[in-house]
């Protein structure tokens, strides 16, 4: 068995991960090299290294996760971290302790990092300007969702070697995803070409002059796309009256086999869950043979690992 791919020995520009729209290009590619290494050692029979150990990561998920806080846990058990677990249910969160109480109270506890999903937009950044931990953003509000886009582009580029000038098409409600809009931002900073799909209550206007195509008829999407990422459509969307109803949705945005065999050539579909399937993705196209939802999850505990490591390495020495 060959040895794996070395890991390098540079920072990213920034010493947190609160969002795309804070890094720079060379650190996409940083990260996303980084994590091929972690992939090929995945692959092997003993998945552990020992490059955190010592270091302390706490977990604060204040929202439902399964992906995102199963991988992260799974990525700093695999680099030999020490793993705390927060959910705000449970918690004394309930008691109306604030966030900010919250963390300092457990940075006490002498931690180094924390991995935070929140509900409200910028609540990593708040924290990264009060507290000495390092922060990692696994999602806030419909913020960004930072860890997601990359493991989106990892998942990209190794299907297609690259990702400069690749059309991929974000489709489904882009206004209140923060996924969409990591993945937007990040799709521009390494020079493909990104693109969004939905009902116009669903688009934020200002898109077209950022420099993003939008597409209001899903057909023409899939004509002029080589990656469709879909995005979970939300019930409660319905009842707010962004879309009439799901099932209006699904006559004009819903992703089927019927739909995607018109195209010219077989397009990737990536989805990053829960997919809320027969609504915005059918069955048989969320299981079929283009679909790469399920090595996003995989690729995502490869993302997670590179980014703690990146982080979290020297630590130990601070
Ligand atoms: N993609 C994603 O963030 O999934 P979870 O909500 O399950 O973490």
């Amino acid at each position: 068995m060959s040895n794996p791919t070395p890991l390098p020995n540079v920072f990213p520009s920034s010493r947190h991960l609160l969002g795309i729209k804070y890094i720079t290009a060379d650190d996409i590619y940083l990260y996303l090299d980084t994590a091929r290494t972690f992939r090929e050692v995945l692959e092997r029979p003993v998945r552990n290294l020992p490059t955190l150990r010592g270091v302390q990561v706490v977990n604060l998920f204040f929202e439902n996760s399964t992906r995102t806080r199963l991988s992260f846990e799974l990525a700093e058990k695999r680099l030999g971290a020490d793993v705390l677990n927060f959910q705000s249910s449970g918690s004394s969160v309930a008691k109306g302790e604030t966030l900010l109480d919250t963390i300092r109270n457990i940075e006490a506890m002498k931690v180094d990092a924390v991995v935070m999903r929140h509900s409200a937009a910028g609540a990593p950044l708040f924290l990264s300007e009060r507290i000495k931990s390092i922060v990692i953003n696994a999602g806030d509000g419909a913020h960004e969702h930072p860890t997601q886009a990359l493991l989106d582009l990892y998942t990209i580029r190794e299907k297609f070697k690259v990702l400069k000038g690749l059309k991929v098409t974000l489709v489904g409600d882009i206004s209140h995803s923060r996924v969409a809009m990591s993945n937007l931002i990040a799709l521009q900073k390494v020079g493909a070409v990104p693109a969004v799909c939905g009902p116009s209550t669903m688009i934020p206007k200002d898109l077209e002059k950022l420099g993003y195509t939008v597409y209001h008829h899903v057909d023409e999407a899939i004509q002029n796309s080589d990656v469709l990422n879909v995005l979970r459509i939300q019930h409660e969307r319905a009842a707010s009256g962004t879309i009439p109803s799901i099932r209006e949705y699904r006559k004009y945005f819903g992703i089927n086999r019927k739909r995607l065999e018109k195209a010219t050539k077989p397009l990737l579909i990536m989805h990053p869950g829960p997919i809320n399937r027969g609504v915005e993705l059918d069955s048989d196209v969320a299981d079929g043979e283009h679909s790469v939802i399920l090595d996003q999850v995989t690729n995502g505990v490869a993302i997670r690992m590179a980014i703690l490591y990146l982080l979290c390495r020297g630590v130990q020495s601070a």
